[in-house]
């Protein structure tokens, strides 16, 4: 272009601030509509996957109707901001053709002007514009992926909003090991110290717990609804971090083995059961992969199941469905109990393990977790007081406190808060 004509080509190169100065004008203002039409598809799958996942519920409530206002909502929300970032990003190969095109025009009156005063020759002007058409190309197609580009910028940004959240304090470099060549190091004493926590800064949930546990006892938490005990037992596990005091495992505080060795040594079974989408099979064997088939079944029938899964057309290979809805919730209990037996931890949990269950498959459960309890220390939660009557000890919680502790028969003989717990659950059943 240069050897043709010097002032043609400086025409020409005019075209790119001029493109650019469009394109960047349309990016800064159409921005805001792919962030927002990202926003609002996020909401959108949201609502979506929230209404399917809980269709009995709003079925039962007859929420369809306010279920497909609030769609709407979305999807219009959805539909304006995507009509505008797709509409303004539209505009912008029209645009950069534009000026390409009147690039063009420029190019061939300065052409026939320089033509006329026989500085150039006509030839000369075709392959001026074949040359320009092959400069601005890059230019265009730039403007064409621009829309893809901004919604993935737009994409990007929810993405980097997420990764930036707070990571979980990372584990200590020099943890204390649990086992060594195969065998546990770890007895299985507990002890809480000062113990306080709250789920947000301003309402503490656990004031000022304190209990000491040695290996093997059986301790039972009771307590009303709301007062401290799921969340003592997520303490133990260190799914949240304490915000004053300490918890010992055989004297290390918790924070000094990895999360991974902490939770390898406790097996717990919790109040809303939970399964994966899977076989049994897996299922059972998740916390023990290397457990042999026969254990897996003995620890099936301790927990009372394998009957049920044997019923199954395909026994342990059943594949257990999103959310596990077709086993009952008392199965769903019995399994996660099984797989606890498999597991064979140090420390056992049982928040509420059998309150899905009926009473007389629970007294038969009851035979196998009290020989899986033996040996290792156990925190047991139950509001069937009558369940945890053989504990070593009973702690009773009351609004994160520890109100009263002792053995069954102490802690009736004190006639305090425990003794009207007990006495409401089996003055109706005398009548
Ligand atoms: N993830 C959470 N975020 C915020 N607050 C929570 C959370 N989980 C529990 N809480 C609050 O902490 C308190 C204690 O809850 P916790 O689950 O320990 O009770 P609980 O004694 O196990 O009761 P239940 O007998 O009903 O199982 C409650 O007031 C509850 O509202
Ligand atoms: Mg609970």
């Amino acid at each position: 272009m240069l050897s043709i004509s010097w002032q043609m080509m400086l025409l020409a190169l005019l075209i790119i601030p001029l493109s650019l100065f469009g394109v960047v004008f349309l990016m800064k203002n159409s921005q805001k509509y792919f962030l927002s039409q990202q926003t609002s598809l996020g909401l959108l799958n949201g609502h979506i996957e929230e209404m399917y996942g809980a269709h009995e519920i709003v079925t039962a409530f007859n929420g369809q109707q306010k279920s497909v206002d609030q769609f709407e909502t979305y999807n219009d929300q959805l539909y304006r901001s995507a009509w505008k970032s797709q509409f303004l990003s539209g505009l912008m190969q029209p645009l950069t053709m534009m000026v390409g095109n009147l690039g063009y025009v420029g190019v061939s009156i300065l052409g026939g002007y320089l033509v006329l005063h026989q500085v150039i020759a006509i030839g000369d002007i075709q392959s001026f514009i074949t040359y320009t058409r092959s400069f601005t190309q890059p230019i265009n197609q730039i403007a064409q992926s621009m829309n893809m580009l901004q919604s993935t910028m737009a994409a990007a940004e929810r993405v980097f909003g997420f990764l930036n959240e707070a990571e979980v304090l990372p584990d200590t470099s020099d943890p204390v090991p649990v086992s060594f060549e195969g065998k546990s190091l770890i007895q299985g004493q507990v002890a809480f110290e000062n113990v306080r926590f709250g789920y947000t800064p301003d309402k503490t949930v656990i004031r000022d717990f304190s209990m000491f546990v040695k290996p093997g006892q059986k301790i039972a938490i009771v307590g009303p609804t709301g007062a401290g005990k799921t969340t003592i037992v997520k303490l133990l596990m260190r799914f949240y971090e304490l915000n004053g005091g300490a918890i010992y495992i055989d004297g290390h505080d918790t924070r000094t083995f990895t999360r991974k060795d902490l939770r390898s040594l406790v097996g717990m079974v919790l109040q809303d059961a939970w399964l994966f989408e899977g076989t049994i099979r897996d299922n059972l064997k998740f916390g023990n992969p290397d457990a042999s088939e026969a254990q897996m079944v003995k620890a099936a029938q301790m927990a009372h199941v394998d009957h049920f899964i044997e019923t199954l057309d395909h026994g342990y290979d059943t594949v257990l469905g999103e959310s596990s809805s077709n086993v009952s919730q008392g199965q769903r209990q019995l399994l996660t109990i099984a797989r606890a037996f498999l597991s064979d931890p140090k420390i056992l949990i049982l928040d509420e393990a059998t309150s899905s269950v009926d009473t007389r498959t629970e007294v038969l459960i009851q035979k196998g977790m009290d020989a899986l309890m033996e040996g290792r220390t156990s925190f047991v939660i139950a509001h069937r007081l009558s369940t945890i009557r053989n504990a070593d000890a009973i702690l009773v919680m009351n609004e994160g406190d520890i109100v009263e502790i002792g053995n069954h028969d102490a802690l009736m003989k004190r006639d305090g808060f425990y003794t009207k717990l007990y006495n409401a659950q089996f003055s109706g059943e005398e009548e």
